[in-house]
């Protein structure tokens, strides 16, 4: 078996990053000269120049002073690969070298549990930015994974703040290091895309602090994020990009932010709200002009309207400075004032870091002796479902890539099997929104199954049915799934080939869960592949044939049924006010389904290894304000592999309802057969502490905490008890 093949993009761009020297600090002036530069580059503007810098001056780029030799912001999506050219008035430029790297996505990404690849995931994005001439790329996208049916989970990372927290770091400054800003969005509580932009999320102090905002806070403390995207939904009844409270004094204020808001595209609802709120510059309020045929970027809510407003007083002017100082602070430190090193362009460096990222991220759900497949058994290969043959890149909303190249499940299944092995392939179901199960196409699955030595499903999810981004139906922007239903008939498909052939593999491709009961205790192995990228068909057949140790982990509950997810359980959806009741507080994910006894389908943390791993020695110590956890994990299998050790911690008694426990650290260790490692970890106070509303701050309740050490969030295997 390949040795993981994360190890060797690490030695392949180690070096080329380095090169860069481009830390987030951009020249060799000093933060102070810096702002001194600022102050006297606000000296020589006119207000007018000053306001044409807060809002938009085409699709994606904000205003620059040409006088001055400021130039614009370029701005691009998303998450996982640069977007395709827009021009400056949404018309997508024809004819021009804007394909890229397709890497997997956010889930994906989380599903790793590894932070360097977070790291590479992000320098990826800022290379090929920075090749690209864009300054901003708007990613990470950060949004609890909340409900199985937001329409945009696959673009966002975990259920668990902590998980969050971790690897969004890695991405941030893997961005930010090749001279390139991030964008952490969309601040905050963006969890449905129903009607969202005017839904107002009801939510708890206590769910923002423990479950929405660690994310966000850890991308500007920890990853000094250079800017931060307002949503569109209300929280507690204020648009966030309006919102003074979450913009000036949580995120400025509290944590320190010293970069620039910029709105979600059309997310400005008035000038006086977004312009005292602390919301920097205003993106795509020419969204509903298009409509009129006329686009006027001084018509923006911070455009004229401001003139006037602070011309007769009713805004202040030191208003509008400190908006520009941030966004001039922003240019000094993606080198818009000096040279930023020229990035690099669908390379093969590239191209193997979304590779290893595949590798690591496809999840193994359940396996009983059916896989590894073994390449010198099959002469014979049925693959089967429309998932298989079908390309990802191009839809899915905002987050759209124009791919390099894409492997499908099939092309990855052909390299690596060559002509040696006989492939079939049956869709078994038609990709048609009213589509059922079409019976023609299920007869011809299930035969080309019963006659083969090996099977393989692939379906699950679709962005849409074209590239088109307003035919999204499903992991789509603004359309949240109508249920946790596999579409297209797949269910009768599902249990047509499993009674044909028992031993068929099934793989899910997706964003998210969807509900197995109809087959899942039929199905001998499953295969959770997300939209693994450009590289995911060549990723999946490594992992079906053992080439590669499956190694991710589930970033999210699976549920059995949507019922019983804690949003649905405890919460609803939008009532006809369109309030989403965050009724649900802080059990979102796994705290809800362990402090509740529901029995999910797959649990948070879950996935499966070719390879058993033995836990043994777990010691826990405090000493003063830190409790040292130290556990020994072994390969106690024939192959190498890795385990993620997931560290739990569990209040025993505390003087308000706590979740019954919740993640706090992990590691992934990579160990060959029979090799073992003693991880050694410090949990500070924060992993002890809840969000006192009262107080309005973080408390740690002195008494008895359990650490759980685990391989999933339900299959624990050491706890000790340690005193606060
Ligand atoms: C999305 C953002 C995206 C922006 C620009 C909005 O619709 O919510 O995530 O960055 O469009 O494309």
């Amino acid at each position: 078996m390949r040795i993981f093949r994360s190890l060797i993009p690490i030695l392949l761009l180690s070096g080329s990053f380095l090169m860069t020297g481009c830390q987030n600090s951009p020249s060799s002036m000093s933060p102070e000269a810096v702002e001194a530069r600022i102050d006297s580059m606000l000296s020589e503007m006119t207000l007018e120049e000053k306001i044409d810098m807060i809002h938009a001056s085409s699709s994606f780029t904000s205003g620059g002073v040409e006088r001055l030799g400021i130039p614009e912001l370029v701005m691009s999506d998303g998450p996982h690969g640069v977007r395709h050219e827009h021009g400056r008035d949404w018309v997508k430029d024809e004819g021009v070298a804007d394909s890229s790297t397709y890497l997997p996505v956010g889930t994906a990404l989380a599903s790793t549990w590894n932070e360097d690849l977070g790291y590479q995931f992000g320098s990826v994005l800022g290379r090929e930015a920075a090749f690209r001439g864009k300054d901003i790329i708007l990613g990470p996208g950060l949004n609890i994974i909340r409900s199985p049916l937001n329409g945009r989970n696959f673009e966002y990372l975990t259920e668990d703040p902590f998980l969050n927290a971790r690897m969004v770091v890695g991405y941030v400054r893997g961005v930010q290091d090749q001279g390139v800003a991030a964008n952490a969005k969309h601040y905050i509580a963006n969890t449905l895309e129903y009607d969202r932009e005017y839904v107002d999320v009801q939510v708890s102090e206590r769910a923002l602090r423990e479950i929405y905002l660690p994310g966000f806070k850890a991308a500007v403390q920890e990853g000094g994020v250079h800017t931060v995207m307002a949503a569109y939904n209300k929280v507690n009844g204020v648009y966030s990009a309006h919102h003074q409270y979450l913009l000036d004094d949580v995120l400025k204020g509290e944590y320190g932010f010293e970069g620039a808001v910029i709105s979600d595209w059309n997310a400005v609802k008035s000038t006086m709200g977004a312009v005292q709120a602390g919301l920097d510059i205003e993106m795509g309020s020419d969204l509903p002009m298009l409509a009129t045929g006329n686009v006027d970027y001084s018509k923006f809510f911070m455009g004229d309207t401001l003139l006037t407003l602070v011309g007769d007083g009713s805004v202040e002017e030191s208003l509008i400075d400190e908006k520009v100082r941030r966004i001039l602070r922003v240019m000094h430190r993606i080198h818009k004032f000096d040279e930023r090193p020229p990035g690099a362009y669908n390379t093969a460096e590239h191209q193997a870091v979304a590779r290893a990222i595949a590798d690591e991220a496809i999840v193994l759900l359940k396996n009983e002796d059916t896989l590894p497949l073994q390449q010198s058994e099959v002469t014979s290969l049925a693959v089967v479902g429309a998932n298989a043959t079908r390309k990802h890149a191009g839809a899915g909303g905002s987050s759209q890539v124009k791919a390099f190249y894409e492997i499908t499940p099939l092309e990855g299944l052909q390299n690596l099997l060559g002509s040696n092995v006989d492939i079939s392939f049956s869709p078994g179901y038609e990709i048609e929104r009213e589509g059922g199960p079409d019976q023609a196409l299920i007869q011809d699955a299930a035969e080309a199954v019963s006659g083969a030595d090996a099977a393989i499903f692939v379906g699950g999810w679709i962005h849409g049915y074209s590239d088109d981004w307003n035919d999204n139906a499903y992991d789509a922007e603004v359309l949240d799934k109508p249920d946790m239903n596999l579409p297209f008939g797949q269910d009768e498909l599902i249990k047509a080939v499993l009674e044909a052939n028992p031993n068929t593999v099934i793989v899910l491709v997706g964003g998210g869960p969807v509900d197995m009961r109809a087959w899942q205790h039929d199905a001998k192995s499953i295969v959770q592949a997300w939209y693994a990228g450009m590289e995911g068909g060549n990723a999946l057949a490594d992992i079906l044939f053992g080439n590669v140790n499956p190694s991710g982990k589930l970033p999210m509950t699976f549920p059995e049924r949507l019922e019983d997810s804690g949003a649905h359980a405890l919460a609803s959806y939008p009532d006809e006010n369109l309030v989403i009741d965050k009724t649900d507080d802080i059990y979102v994910g796994y705290r809800y389904f362990d402090s509740f006894n529901i029995e999910p389908a797959f649990a948070f943390g879950h996935g499966l290894s070719y390879t058993t791993f033995d836990f043994s020695d777990l010691r826990v110590e405090k000493q003063d304000d830190e409790v040292t956890v130290q556990v020994t994990v072994m390969n106690t299998g024939s192959m190498e592999g890795a385990e993620v050790i997931q560290i739990y911690v569990e209040d025993k008694e505390a003087s308000v309802a706590r979740p019954t426990k919740e993640l706090k650290a992990f590691e992934k260790v990579f160990l060959a057969p029979g090799e073992s490692s003693t991880v050694t970890i410090v949990l500070e106070e924060s992993a002890f502490s809840f969000f006192d509303e009262n107080a309005m701050s973080w408390v740690a309740e002195p008494g008895v905490f359990s650490i759980h050490a685990g391989s999933s969030s339900r299959d624990i295997r050491q706890t000790a008890n340690v005193e606060w």
